[in-house]
């Protein structure tokens, strides 16, 4: 993996809420970056020999006593530094500029002009359009520093030290409402650093193989398949690596989406040929749950119950060394940052430990990817879009989404109005992209309708959608009135026992996006 990663950019994390988009759309540009937070040591920033460093915004202001500060190493490092926001201001500010408050704070798109002297904004228009969100502003620069771009806010927009290759962006580049920030990126990486663009599915895919060889040797992995997304792509990855060394599991607990169990068993036993032990424990999963209703006792008892049967079967499966996991990028990134700068943490454990009879070693062939990395992988390992693209589904399933009481019978009402739901959104271009996850609710609420010339007294049900770049907010989707009709009028007449539809439109915070 090392090769791979050679070459790449080290991302200092300063607290921003973007970091992590940083080193998504440095990847999306072939080339690999890490994220680090700003008080690792220099051996650790340096493991993969980056060919430049990228500071990144956050919230602190320099001049504050306990504000983080630049890793002492970098200005001796002699390699490209990048400084976004909040770190072109640190570069200022250690390099012996000045920065203090603005009189006014700028948040919001702004127009730059540049001079055509920086490789930075090689091949650009004269002005640009940038986000802009910053409370400091640079009032001097360092020795060797000169402008690059101003705004007509920020009269050093964009600076430069052109001898020594450091540069500072007082606007975000990484963010959608900065159209050519990747172009920037762009220059910054292939024209400063003189990165190559050697990071993508393909050569991930090879090398990955590799490194699971080589953790694995001859022995066996295991491999809980969810049916989500990471699981999947992890077990088509590892399948590649070791072929029928590799066991997967799948617990159907019934509470999984129309036809998702049935497509578990088709793409992976039947198109990918893999191993693929499937354990029917619906009655099991129904009678526990019966008559529950508070969501996290419903939580508590899926978690626990899917752990048992787990276990059960890994543990008819003897000499088992590993245990394969769909960690992701993000996931480490969010517990690693547990307690230090990032501010935005969520994490839910759908399962809780094995218990101390079953110890593995850990396969985690996905943990230095981000979720569309992931989708790419999957593409290329020939995984069908249906998987691939399929929205985040939470760990108890139907079960937080079918309030009050379980039951098959209400289960099943609650697929069949799912999956006209989806099925229009699909046909309407609005589920792989256009809203971040949609879905149905059933709610244990009878209101009277008429239907045919005769009264009814049946369930309500509400259609979720929201548009959410992490799921720690949300917006709800605008869909069209003609979209919602036609599901609406789908649902009441081919759904027996639901007479009412309603749309959910409330936004995340004060709601969460699932109902429990
Ligand atoms: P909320 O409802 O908290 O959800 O806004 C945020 C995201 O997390 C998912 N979610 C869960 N995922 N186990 C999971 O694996 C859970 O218990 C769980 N609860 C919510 C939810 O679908 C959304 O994507």
């Amino acid at each position: 993996m090392d090769d791979l990663k050679a070459g790449g950019i080290a991302v200092i994390d300063f607290g921003s809420q973007y970091t992590q988009l940083i080193a998504r759309r440095i990847r999306e540009l072939g080339v690999y970056a890490e994220v680090y937070a700003h008080h690792s040591d220099a051996s650790q920033m340096n493991q993969h020999r980056p060919a430049g460093y990228v500071l990144s915004g956050g919230p602190s202001s320099v001049y504050e006593a306990d504000a983080p500060q630049l890793p002492p190493f970098l200005l001796d490092a002699e390699r490209p530094i990048l400084g976004i926001c909040y770190g072109m201001q640190l570069l200022t500010a250690a390099q012996g500029g000045a920065v203090a408050a603005a009189s006014e704070r700028e948040y919001g798109p702004a127009v730059i002009r540049h001079e055509p002297i920086s490789p930075l904004f090689d091949g650009l228009d004269a002005e640009l359009q940038v986000w802009m969100s910053h409370g400091d502003r640079i009032e001097a620069l360092p020795a060797g520093y000169r402008a690059l771009a101003a705004s007509d806010n920020s009269p050093l927009a964009a600076i430069g030290d052109l001898e020594r290759d450091r540069y500072g962006l007082q606007f975000h580049p990484e963010v959608r409402h900065s159209p050519r920030g990747q172009a920037i990126l762009g220059n910054f990486l292939f024209r400063i650093c003189r990165c190559q663009p050697v990071w993508s599915a393909a050569t991930f895919i090879e090398d990955a193989v590799e490194r699971i060889r080589a953790q694995v040797g001859d022995e066996r992995v295991l491999l809980a398949l969810s049916g989500g997304v990471d699981s999947a792509v992890a077990g088509a990855l590892i399948h590649r690596a070791i072929g029928e060394r590799l066991t997967c599991i799948f617990v159907d607990h019934g509470l999984l989406r129309q036809g998702e169990a049935e497509q578990v068993l088709q793409v992976f036993r039947h198109e990918q040929n893999m191993k693929l032990i499937a354990v029917n424990a619906v009655e099991e999963f129904l009678t526990a749950l019966a008559g529950v209703t508070e969501p996290e006792a419903k939580r508590k008892i899926i978690g626990r119950l899917f752990v048992e049967r787990f276990a059960e079967e890994a543990r008819k499966l003897r000499g088992i060394r590993f245990l394969a996991q769909g960690t992701i990028y993000p996931d480490v990134i969010e517990s690693a940052a547990a307690g230090a700068s990032a501010k935005t943490i969520k994490s839910h454990h759908n399962v809780g430990g094995l218990p101390a009879d079953l110890r593995f070693e850990l396969v985690e062939p996905l943990r230095d990817c981000f979720k569309d990395e992931v989708r790419k992988i999957g593409e290329a390992l020939g995984l069908p879009e249906s998987i691939i693209w399929r929205q985040p589904f939470p760990g108890p399933g139907l079960a937080i989404r079918c309030l009050g009481e379980l039951s098959w019978g209400r289960l099943e009402k609650l697929r069949a109005a799912d999956a006209i739901f989806t099925s229009e959104l699909a046909a309407a271009g609005l589920l792989r992209r256009g809203t971040a996850q949609s879905f149905a609710v059933l709610l244990p609420v009878k209101s009277v309708g008429v239907m045919g010339d005769k009264r009814s007294y049946e369930e309500a049900l509400v259609l979720r959608s929201v548009t959410s770049e992490d799921f720690m907010t949300a917006d709800w989707a605008r869909l069209p009135y003609d979209l919602l009709a036609k599901v609406s009028a789908r649902i009441v007449n081919e759904v027996p026992g639901i007479n009412r539809v309603a749309y959910d439109i409330t936004s995340k915070p004060p709601g969460t996006i699932e109902w429990e």
